[in-house]
Formats: C-alpha cells, structure tokens, sequence
C-alpha cells in the first residue's frame, strides 16, 4: 500500500520544461479525465506528465506554490507537481495540412499538430500550456473523483451575469448547503470501470451526497454502482464468489485508503486556511481523489479491489480561478466555502471509515 510521495528529488526548477523540450513533447488527448473541460487535456507518451491548455493564472498559481516565500507554497506537496508553462503563441506556427491529420485518436502528436483542436475546446482567455505530473500515472482499475469544492464558484474577475448563473447553480446542486459537488469521475469495480455520469453527479443532494462517498470507498455489500441501480444486479452477487477472509482482505485495502485519504485532506485543509488567512481566494479548485493498482509492483490478482498492492492519493487541483482577494474591494467575497467542502469530505470519508470499521469487525468474527 503506498500514498503518493510527496517529495522530489530535483528541485523544481531543473524538472521545468524547456522550450526545446515543449518543442518536442508528443502528447494524446488525455483518457481519464473525471471532469472539465474536453480538448484542453493531453497527455505525454509515457503518461507521466499531463499538458493542459488554460489562462495564465493557473501557471502564475504553480510558480507561487514553487516559490517557498509565497503564502501559495503552503499547499506544496498538496498539488500535482508542477513542470513549467509555456504560451500557446509558441506553438501558433502549425500548418493547416498537419492538423487535417487529426482524426487518429490515441497517437502522440507535437502540440502544434492538436493547437486546433485545443482552440475549439477552450475559450480566447486559455493563451497557456501548463505541464503538470500525472497524479495517477502507473495507477491501474482506477477509481477517482474530482469533487468541485466551494460555496461561491465564481471569483472577483466574475461579471454579475455569471455570478447569478453560477450562484444559482450552486443552489440547484450540493455545492451551496454542503461545500462540495460530484463533478465526475470512475469506478472501478470487479473488473469493470464505470463512469460516474452526471445523472448520477447531478442528482446527489446534501442527503445522498453519502451515496456519492460509497461508490468511491464502497464497503464489501454496498450495492453502489449507478448501473447496478439500473440493471438490477448488485455488487453483492459477485461477492458470494468469495471466502470470508478474501473478503476481510479487501475491505482491510478500502478502510485503509479511506483512512488515509481522510488525513491527507485534513492535511490540506490545515494549508487551505493557512493560504486564506494570508488572503487568497481559493474559488474553483477541486478535491481530486484516486486510488487503484500499482502498476508497478508484481500483481498476481489476489486482491479484489486493487491487485494486492495499492496506490492513492488526494490533490488539490484546477488553480485557474485562485487569486488574492483585495481588501475593501473585495469584502463580500471572503467567503469562498472551500473550507467548508473540505470539512464535508472529511466527514463523509470519517463515514465511510465507520461503515467498512464495523465490517471488517463483522468479517473478522466470521475468519476466526
Ligand atoms: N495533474 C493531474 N494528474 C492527473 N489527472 C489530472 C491532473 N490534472 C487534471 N487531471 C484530470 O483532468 C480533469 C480536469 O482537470 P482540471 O484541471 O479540473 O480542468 P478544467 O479546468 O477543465 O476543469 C480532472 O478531473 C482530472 O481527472
Ligand atoms: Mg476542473
């Protein structure tokens, strides 16, 4: 079982990339997204670096946090590491006869071969690529959620047209009453990965948001699946296959990776007031929660949820719309409720920590 490492061996700045270096990046579209936007996402042939085309504060953001004299370096370690930016004018060279080549999804182009695309995918604002670590790399039957934290999803460069819609939508979903809002992700289940589509996503409400919790740290008999509810067949039925202390051994992995992603984000949570306190407005970020295989250890399939040996984490991701409040202006804004989401989170994993405690006690009784 292993969480990701939260140091690096190189400093920051020698992992930046160098122009030469975006010069020759062949990345894809990325394949596991949980959430945002489409075309903005790519991914580097050995998957271990993720390119996203976004506005120029996300970059500025990953260069505070790389800055240990900046309030943002409070959340280092706690965020995907980051490989430096580069504006997407650099690659604005690209001929039209490239780009024609497009429709072969799953080949790893230079990124002046995908600039269309990322183009169409994105608004004028998006003038950068950021490189970032793959946070999920060498993780395989994935699970993972991006949990869109806040109670005010817009920030102080909002119009007021767009700071109705999004307030409105914040009471329309989880997000005003508790903090947080499902934005999507996967599950990985017997063999199987289903999305969590946004019915499912959409339809949470601050008294099944409990729901959302056991699909992704489901208990040995949760019956959690959005498309088990629809075809009538339930997790439980695979798990008759099992022996007691097959069954013991898994629901030890889950209650061991729930519990520890419930101290990583209390972790976060302690930086995440650090930086409000020191006025930085947090608004759009989301809790990103993943766990799976590790795709590097010897896996011989002895374990039902994740081969046997584990890998998890929880980051805090999507900084586009993270900034400092400034003082008067900005009175009215102090709230941004990501405090709150993560305090929601927290307790939903402490839920879950409850729920898969008092089943390996069950199970336990039934080994011995
Ligand atoms: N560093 C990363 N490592 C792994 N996955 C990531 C990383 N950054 C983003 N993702 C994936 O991409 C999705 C969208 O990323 P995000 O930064 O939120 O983009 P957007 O601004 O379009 O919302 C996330 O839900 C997550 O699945
Ligand atoms: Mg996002």
């Amino acid at each position: 079982m292993s969480s990701d490492t939260e140091t690096s061996s190189r400093s920051s700045d020698s992992s930046y990339l160098t122009p030469s270096d975006w010069q020759e990046l062949r990345v894809r579209p990325y394949q596991h997204q949980a959430a945002g936007h489409r075309d903005t996402l790519y991914e580097t042939k050995d998957g271990g670096i993720i390119v996203k085309a976004t506005e120029r504060t996300e970059a500025d953001n990953y260069e505070h946090i790389d800055n240990k004299d900046h309030v943002l370096s409070a959340l280092k370690g706690y965020t995907p590491r980051y490989h430096g930016s580069i504006s997407r004018s650099f690659f604005a060279s690209s001929d039209d006869q490239e780009n024609q080549a497009l429709d072969s999804d799953g080949q790893y182009r230079r990124l002046s071969e995908w600039e269309s695309r990322s183009r169409t995918g994105t608004c004028d604002k998006n003038d950068t690529y950021i490189a970032l670590e793959n946070v999920v790399h060498g993780t395989e039957n994935l699970t993972h959620v991006d949990i869109k934290l806040g109670t005010r999803l817009w920030n102080r460069t909002a119009i007021l047209k767009k700071r109705e819609r999004m307030d409105r939508e914040a009471k329309e979903t989880t997000s005003a009453s508790t903090g947080i809002k499902f934005a999507g992700g996967d599950i990985y289940h017997h063999g199987r990965t289903t999305p969590l589509n946004q019915d499912f996503c959409k339809n949470l409400t601050s008294e099944t948001l409990h729901e959302g919790f056991s699909t992704i740290f489901p208990s040995i008999d949760d019956n959690i699946l959005p498309h088990d509810k629809h075809s009538g067949s339930s997790s439980t039925d695979y798990n008759d296959q099992m022996t007691p202390s097959q069954k013991l051994e898994r629901e030890k992995d889950m209650l061991e990776i729930v519990s520890g992603m419930k101290d990583r984000t209390q972790d976060i949570c302690k930086s995440v007031e650090m930086v409000k306190k020191g006025g930085w407005d947090l608004t759009g970020t989301s809790l990103y929660l993943y766990h799976g295989g590790n795709k590097s250890s010897d896996d011989d399939g002895s374990s039902e949820v994740n081969g046997g040996d584990s890998r998890w984490g929880a980051k805090l991701i999507d900084l586009a719309r993270v900034g400092p409040l400034v003082d008067d202006v900005d009175d009215q804004l102090l709230e941004d409720g990501v405090d709150l989401g993560m305090d929601t989170a927290v307790s939903k994993m402490k839920e879950r920590e409850k729920a898969l405690q008092q089943s390996c006690d069950r199970l336990s009784k039934m080994v011995v």
